[in-house]
């Protein structure tokens, strides 16, 4: 038994091509949340207002719900994508899910802490997650360790085969603390900067994500930056109507 790429009748739609930098991208990560009804009228209530919006949206959901959110958001721009995946192509790993299995059910994005070469062989786009600690964040590191983040990936994946970064300052996933505008707007011009210096032409159409308590409430002084493209939402993400508010903040003013 072996995964191999076939053609899926109804891929996700790919959310990270031909990005002009003008639009907005906002992604929502369930999490371990969700169940089959929930999700249905999450979509239900979601899809009944996508007309307000102009950005592009996602969501990153459990494994065992992705086939089925393909089928809700099929035909609509919402793409659908996992939240993590194995480095490892196939083989006896229990429990590992591949990038070409999720290729396989019409996946075309994928949340990852650190990218494989796979998943561009794959046509998933990975969305590289980067972000310091509390401790990091006090001790100035803040800008090191972002970058070396990113600088690793980069050695393994050219800039244009980057779907997003979003930069995830960890003391704010969660906690209801985010960074403010100012603050990871600098961050991002930095990994903009890193981003450039490989690759010019490709780092201006990267969207970058800011992610880590991002709310109806702070979303649009946070996506009015420069150099923030969108967010990563979590918590904001499990409601419908909450997702819809931060995704209407998304836009070009
Ligand atoms: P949060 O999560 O919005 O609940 O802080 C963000 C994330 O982990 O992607």
């Amino acid at each position: 038994m072996s995964a191999s790429k076939t053609d899926h009748p109804h891929p996700s739609p790919a959310l990270l091509e031909k990005l002009s930098v003008r639009e907005k991208i906002v992604i929502a990560n369930w999490k371990m949340n969700g169940s089959a009804e929930a999700n249905r009228l999450w979509a239900e209530e979601f899809l009944a207002k996508l007309g307000d919006l102009n950005c592009r949206t996602a969501v990153c959901a459990p494994f065992v719900y992705l086939s089925e959110l393909v089928r809700l958001f099929k035909d609509t721009g919402v793409a659908v994508g996992a939240q993590t995946v194995s480095p490892r192509d196939q083989g006896a790993f229990t429990g590992e899910v591949s990038a070409a299995m999720l290729a396989d059910i019409g996946m075309s994005l994928c949340l990852v802490g650190h990218s494989e070469r796979r998943l561009v062989a794959h046509g998933i786009a990975p969305v590289v997650c980067v972000g310091e600690t509390l401790a990091e964040r006090e001790a100035g590191l803040t800008e090191a360790v972002v970058l070396r983040q990113l600088r690793t990936v980069l050695t393994r994946v050219p800039v244009a085969k980057l779907g997003a970064v979003a930069y995830e300052p960890v003391w704010a996933i969660g906690t209801g603390r985010t960074a403010t505008p100012q603050a990871a707007q600098h961050v991002h011009a930095a990994l903009r900067a890193c981003l450039t210096e490989a690759d010019a032409e490709a780092a201006a159409k990267t969207p970058l994500l800011y992610g880590g308590s991002v709310k109806p409430d702070n979303a649009h002084e946070l996506f009015s930056q420069p150099d923030i493209d969108g967010g990563l939402i979590g918590g904001a993400a499990l409601k419908a109507e909450d997702f819809h508010s931060v995704c209407a903040a998304a836009r070009v003013d």
